[in-house]
């Protein structure tokens, strides 16, 4: 195929071979199908930052270290300059979450390389080797739901105990490939430690939940965040902790609802992020 403008570098540099065909194109990136050292490979190409839209983004760029104080003020405006600086930031927590989890066995693509704006990444499968579909996309029974649920729920843990929170978690965002589920997309991946780390783990396990619960609703009636951040706070959380999804002083009631709003809530950003409207 025609080479991608955004791809030429990486071939100049022999970080790839060929470029075998475009697998999505987002409103945040582009992901192509390459090929790096014999074997095909992802390559996400970031949008530029004046082509793309930084609402609701800033909510997450708090919970970042920032160093030198330039820098930390022109993020915080909304100049030009702090646009772009936003924008480098914004890519490079995704190259560093992906290379910090792989390091520590969460399921999630293998990083390869970053170059020139562009991550390239090993590219996850189904049974037949052709890109993974995401969890969205395929048919999930109860069963299913309630395994996918926990190993979610334990690969969370695990980026917990790594010092991160994914940030945007839902059945958009996770792989399913032959042998399992691979968790993808992390540009929006937060520091534990920031201010607003709980809210943003609860509402990406409410996301999953919501998503899981429509195959199987006692899943609705789970509070594993509660539960997960009390071991956390103390310092007691690992990897294998035992977790039962139930938590002292749980409003059932009230937990539900607030899951129902935030599946609501979900699907209107992704359709919004793919450019449909409501009315
Ligand atoms: N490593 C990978 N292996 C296979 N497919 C991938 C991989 N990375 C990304 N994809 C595919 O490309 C799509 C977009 O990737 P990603 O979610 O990282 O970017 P995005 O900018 O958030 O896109 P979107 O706005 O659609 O969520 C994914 O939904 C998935 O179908
Ligand atoms: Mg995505």
């Amino acid at each position: 195929m025609k080479i991608p403008k955004r791809l030429q570098p990486l071939l100049d540099a022999h970080m790839i071979e060929d470029v075998i065909g475009q697998l999505q194109s987002g409103k945040e990136a582009e992901v192509y199908v390459v090929r790096v050292k014999g074997e095909l490979c992802c390559a996400k190409i970031y949008k530029e930052a004046n082509n793309r839209t930084f609402k609701q983004k800033t909510q997450y760029t708090e919970g970042r270290k920032v160093r030198g104080s330039r820098r930390a003020r022109a993020m915080e405006s909304s100049s030009k300059y702090g646009r772009q600086e936003r924008e480098a930031e914004w890519q490079n927590t995704e190259v560093d979450a992906l290379y910090h989890l792989a390091s520590v066995g969460v399921k999630v693509p293998k990083p390869l390389g970053y170059h020139e704006g562009v991550l390239l990444l090993q590219m996850v499968t189904d049974a037949d080797g052709n890109p993974a579909p995401r969890l969205n996309d395929v048919d999930v029974t109860a069963e299913e739901a309630r395994a996918y649920h926990l190993d979610l729920i334990r690969e969370s843990v695990k980026i917990l105990c790594a010092g991160l929170i994914h940030g945007d978690l839902s059945e958009f965002n996770v792989l399913k490939a032959a042998d399992g589920l691979v968790i993808i997309d992390l540009p929006q991946a937060i520091q534990a430690t920031a201010n607003n780390a709980f809210g943003l783990f609860e509402r990406d396990l409410s996301q999953l939940a919501a998503f899981f619960g429509r195959f199987a609703p006692e899943i609705l009636e789970t509070n594993y965040a509660k539960e997960i951040w009390k071991f956390f706070e103390n310092g007691k959380l690992k990897p294998d902790t035992v977790l039962t999804g139930k938590f002292e002083g749980s409003n059932r009631k009230a937990d539900v609802r607030a899951v129902m709003s935030e599946i609501n809530d979900a699907r209107e950003d992704e359709m919004e992020k793919r450019g449909f409207r409501n009315k």
